[in-house]
């Protein structure tokens, strides 16, 4: 009998069979809230109508249409579309199939361009778990052990705001800009560094989102010095912070912004974006690989993103985001486990603190997330270094009555494994 690796870890015992919108189905039927969409994926819901006939009519036309060979006419439109959605100035792209490798794209591009070797991430980062990714990955060194040596030329610097052990926080937007001029001094010379790579809000890392004012430094550090500023918006994209991308929060353009996920509602692609002037420095025949820009994701990130704007989903990821970080707030006043809720649009993160001392709880997020699923049939995931932070990341299709029975949901498994527990509610 052939056996699954079990490298997989496993959140739940569920075994699905079908999907739509927010909710999964089991064999007998029974229905699960799916606050995770697939780790932030499925923005148009679980088998959007739309999305599935797009990829059905795609198939029925051809399945695998390799981009070195012939051009499809699927290429083009999708570059238009993505045109249209992405920030100013740019207007060149190249598609992969995931988010790591999308990333690992980003760093070969930059080290074209710039002629230069390093790469700069930033604490608490997630970026994949292929080689170059993995070095750039620092969120927690399980996705490391084992795995080193990891390739060379990658310098940490503080994301501010990062969370300790203690439960305090470390560096404000200027301490972590302070570490990142030192870092330019003492470890990567300008001249030696290609790209800063950035998630504007650390998913994987704890939901925290990045300053206005620690990215404009960070720009224009990269703008001084000719090096390359690459948004990894591989989880943030696609209107789950309440816009179509983050950075758009923050009032900075990247010259590379990476996209996966969420750009087709599931279907393995991703993309990476830059002016054609930074692209045109790309040797022909340099990077590519067998599947990307394959037509039947094209066809899905197509229709996605006519169902994200044609349905509003980008003001429904503001309105139902604001709903779902109102009713934590509400619940971080009568619960002292519940520490700081942080939220752009739909990332939700939620800290689960020690209410003595405010050091992270990691056990009790584990509580919380069978009591969750057993209980109320809510499928949620945990992120953050330390592991304490709840993180909700709904569908963007998420309606106001889902957002309610989440929000109810958290409230009675608090009060049951808190109240068992008898740790204070005030
Ligand atoms: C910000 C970010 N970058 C890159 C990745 C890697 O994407 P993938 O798992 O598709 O390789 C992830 C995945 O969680 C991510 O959140």
């Amino acid at each position: 009998m052939g056996k699954l690796a079990p490298v997989w870890s496993k959140l739940t015992p569920l075994m699905v069979v079908r999907g739509q919108g927010a909710v999964v189905y089991d064999q007998d039927g029974t229905a699960y809230l799916d606050a995770t969409s697939g780790i932030a994926v499925t923005s148009t819901g679980h088998s959007h109508p739309r999305v599935v006939r797009a990829v059905a009519e795609q198939a029925s036309r051809f399945i695998h249409a390799q981009v070195n060979i012939y051009t499809h006419d699927g290429l083009q439109r999708l570059a238009d579309r993505l045109d249209e959605i992405t920030p100013e100035g740019i207007d060149t792209f190249f598609f992969a199939n995931s988010g790591a490798e999308a990333v690992e794209a980003s760093v070969k591009l930059a080290r074209q361009y710039t002629k230069r070797p390093n790469i700069i991430t930033f604490q608490g980062s997630f970026h994949g778990r292929t080689a170059q990714a993995m070095a750039m990955t620092t969120s927690r060194t399980g996705y490391r052990a084992g795995y080193m040596p990891l390739p060379a030329g990658v310098f940490v610097s503080l994301f501010p705001g990062f969370p300790t052990a203690s439960g305090s926080r470390r560096a404000g937007t200027v301490e972590a800009l302070d570490y990142l001029d030192y870092l330019l001094v003492g470890q990567t010379a300008p001249e030696e560094t290609a790209a800063m790579v950035i998630e504007p809000v650390l998913g994987e890392g704890g939901y925290l989102p990045a300053t206005a004012e620690f990215l404009a430094g960070v720009v224009e550090r990269c703008r001084k010095h000719g090096i390359l500023f690459v948004a990894d918006e591989v989880q943030t994209g696609f209107g789950r912070t309440g816009r179509m991308f983050a950075v758009e929060h923050f009032g900075v353009v990247p010259d590379i912004l990476v996209m996966a996920k969420g750009i087709a509602s599931g279907f393995p692609i991703s993309a990476i974006g830059a002016s054609e002037k930074v692209m045109a420095a790309w040797p022909t025949g340099s990077h590519g690989g067998t599947y990307g820009g394959n037509p039947l994701g094209v066809a899905a990130a197509l229709a996605t993103i006519d169902v994200i704007q044609e349905e509003g989903l980008v003001g429904n990821a503001r309105a139902r985001g604001a709903q779902l970080e109102a009713g934590m707030l509400k619940l971080a006043e009568k619960y002292p486990n519940v520490g700081r809720v942080q939220a752009l649009g739909l990332m939700v993160g939620v800290e689960m603190v020690d209410p003595e001392t405010g050091a992270p709880d990691s056990g009790l997020v584990q509580e919380l997330l069978r009591e969750l699923y057993q209980s109320h049939r809510i499928i949620a995931m945990s992120a953050g270094t330390f592991g304490n932070v709840i993180r909700w990341m709904p569908p963007l299709v998420i309606s106001e009555d889902q957002v309610d029975a989440i929000v109810r949901g958290f409230g009675d498994s608090l009060s049951a494994i808190l109240g068992k527990q008898g740790a204070q509610t005030v």
